[in-house]
């Protein structure tokens, strides 16, 4: 008999989904390649797809919207239907080198001891088709846990590629009727849209960890029973085995592999209500964890200059170049319209990560960098004149420095700097004092990229609103640790980078509030932010249009897209809580080490780790950990002056990200400790 899978709220029942019944042993790998073909024959956009958008959820549109007559794929070996687009050259996959084809691999088969492995449906994907890395624990995954790492492989819709762009059946016959609202996406109607927008790919569940069962698995509950490794988890933590409680894996497994956390006399931490964050699960994700350097795993604890890119976004960036590839907003021809939708709906993805109004107070541009000189040169150009100062604090990199000083010096303004303690954060009650009627902006960043303090920028905003004054806050170190809202935080302007939040290099972004962009000139002269031009005057197109001349990073912005959609199932607070935990690990093992000197230790921070070692330089330190694979920035990090206010040139800076580990921590603790005794 079927057995029915619970609603993961609890709610009730779904109906009718066959799910194999196995309490004991392994499930049967043949029914498991039923569902997931299901999945997959069902693709949205189809005719036989549920709309998993629809009221009762993904999980419940796809288990009990499946059609009776929905085509099923008579095995694994050939998933692709006759005919299909996602059939490659050799009848399966994309045809993408490196893209891994929805139905060539079954999600979750490598869960399974023995599951088969269909040689010949790997195809030219086979690099990007390689067997999982063997988790460093040698504890099998749980379903739930490594949903994240298994998106690659389950094509258009989860990359957040519009479907329709794969199975042909956009066309410009999509142009809205006389009298229907435009749509501002070529080829897409706006309910079209809507499905996308809302719920691009997997939509997750409201705890914000993807569910096995949108990928035709069954759900965790099922395979408690197979999976041992939570059990164990919890007899460790002296719970009684078998009560399903989630406990907080990751730190659990490394009081058990750890020895060295024992002997820094950390207590240990109680067992967490919250959904566990499988880190072995999700470094899967990302390739390059797995390179050698010096003979050794690369360790990387260089962050804070930039993020390694999950497959996630690698494929996404393939798929565009292999599918949609063109330039946007311009000609009437198919690939010009699949560029556009896929580069708007980025902009739409981006919206929503930050929780903007509107999309269109999005503007894409290269990075933090470019988009502060962007605000500099628009609106301070604009705003700023003789007299007026403008507010930063001792915390800035130097991106948000120089252009306002370059502002301040055009235009006879003034820079006010707001000091810092000696734990590195801001003095409120100093910034206070600093804020009069002649204050036309306060920038501040939100995490430093040199201490890793976490600065009160809410706080920060409403004060500068109390004179008058508007509000640019630097989220180049903070979007990718800690939830951003930037209605919340009521920032006039928001900007951050692509590629230190998971995306790639060259692109970034400008928030800004809608009524501000109406009223501020173009930055840039150029195509696509025009309305019309003669030789007398251009017209400009509104925001953001307007603030986007030439070509832009189209492919990337897309990239970004795709790593906040990543993020995004992972749960941004799930990785605020393991990245907080872990920062924990490393600060307390950090102040065993002799001849340490930690710089920036306020009580809020994220990230970063800075410090100075006796007897060496920062550069020494950096070296002696790259001997060992170990990837730390030695340097100024762009923020010389707050590095002076200590009375340094430079430090060592190791920077965490969510796939970062304790067992990585250890053995950066190991080089340190061996450096110590040697002085
Ligand atoms: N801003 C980057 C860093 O802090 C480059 O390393």
């Amino acid at each position: 008999m079927p057995t029915p899978i619970a609603d993961s709220t609890g709610a009730g029942a779904l109906p009718d989904v066959p799910v194999p019944v196995v309490p004991a042993g392994l499930p049967d790998p043949a029914q498991l390649a039923r569902l997931a073909n299901e999945f997959f024959s069902a693709l949205p956009g189809s005719a036989a797809a549920p709309d998993v958008s629809a009221g009762s959820g993904a999980v419940g549109g796809l288990a009990s919207g499946l059609p009776a007559a929905a085509p099923l794929l008579s095995s694994v070996s050939n998933p692709a239907p006759a005919g299909s687009p996602l059939a490659g050259p050799g009848g399966t996959g994309t045809g993408v080198p490196g893209l891994a084809p929805p139905q060539g691999y079954v999600p979750g088969a490598n869960l399974l001891p023995g599951a088969p492995t269909h040689v010949l449906s790997l195809g030219n994907r086979a690099p990007a088709m390689l067997p999982h890395a063997a988790a460093q624990d040698g504890i099998p995954d749980n379903v739930q846990a490594i949903a994240p790492a298994l998106e690659p492989r389950a094509g258009g819709a989860v990359l957040g590629v519009p479907q329709a762009n794969g199975l042909g059946t956009r066309s410009a016959a999509a142009v809205p009727a006389a009298g229907q609202a435009a749509s501002p996406f070529y080829f897409v109607d706006a309910a079209t849209f809507a499905r996308h927008g809302d719920a691009p790919g997997i939509v997750a569940p409201p705890h914000d960890l993807a569910d096995p069962r949108v990928f035709g698995l069954p759900a965790e509950s099922d395979l408690l029973d197979l999976v041992s490794w939570q059990r164990r988890g919890s007899e460790v933590q002296g719970e009684p085995a078998g009560t399903g409680q989630h406990t907080h894996y990751v730190f659990e497994n490394a009081r058990q592999r750890a020895p060295a956390d024992a002997q820094y006399g950390a207590t240990p931490l109680a067992p967490s209500a919250h959904p566990p964050f499988e880190v072995n699960a999700v470094r899967r994700d990302f390739p390059i964890l797995q390179e050698r350097v010096n003979g050794k795993q690369l360790i990387w604890f260089d962050n804070a200059a930039t993020t390694h890119k999950p497959q996630a976004v690698i494929d996404r960036l393939a798929w565009f170049y292999a599918h949609e590839n063109s330039n946007i907003h311009r000609a009437a021809h198919t690939l010009a319209g699949r560029a556009t939708d896929a580069y708007e709906e980025a902009r739409e993805t981006v919206r929503r990560f930050i929780g903007a109004s509107s999309a269109e107070e999005i503007i894409f541009v290269r990075g933090t960098t470019e988009a502060i000189n962007l605000v500099a040169k628009s609106w301070g150009v604009q705003n700023v004149g003789a007299g007026d100062e403008i507010v930063l604090s001792h915390l800035e990199h130097h991106a948000n420095i120089v252009p306002w000083q370059r502002l301040a010096s055009d235009k006879g303004a003034t820079l006010r700097v707001i000091p810092v303690d000696d734990s590195g954060q801001v003095l409120l009650e100093e910034y206070r004092k600093l804020l009069s009627d002649r204050t036309k902006i306060v920038a501040v960043t939100q995490v430093s990229n040199a201490l890793g303090t976490v600065v009160p920028v809410k706080e920060i905003v409403e004060m500068a609103h109390g004179v008058g004054a508007k509000a640019l806050v630097d989220g180049a170190q903070s979007v990718s640790h800690m939830r951003v809202d930037v209605q919340a935080m009521d920032a006039d302007f928001f900007v951050f980078s692509g590629h230190k939040i998971y995306g790639p290099t060259g692109i970034g972004v400008v928030y800004a509030k809608r009524a501000l962009l109406e009223d501020m000139p173009p930055w840039q002269g150029g195509g696509n932010m025009i309305s019309d031009v003669t030789f007398e005057r251009t017209l400009f197109q509104p925001p953001p249009g307007r603030f986007e001349a030439g070509t832009g990073n189209i492919a990337d912005a897309v990239g970004l897209g795709a790593a906040l959609d990543y993020l995004t199932r992972l749960g941004i607070e799930n990785v605020a809580r393991y990245e907080h935990d872990l920062l924990a690990y490393a600060t307390h093992a950090l102040s065993r080490i002799p001849g340490v000197r930690p710089i920036g230790t306020a009580t809020e921070k994220a990230s970063v780790l800075s410090f100075v070692m006796r007897g060496y330089s920062p550069e020494e330190v950096g070296q002696a950990l790259n001997e060992e694979g170990i990837a730390v920035r030695a340097g100024h990090h762009c923020a010389q002056p707050i590095l002076r206010r200590y009375g340094l040139e430079a430090t060592v800076r190791p920077s965490l990200a969510f796939y970062n580990t304790c067992d990585e921590v250890d053995s950066m603790m190991a080089v340190l400790r061996r450096l110590a005794a040697r002085r």
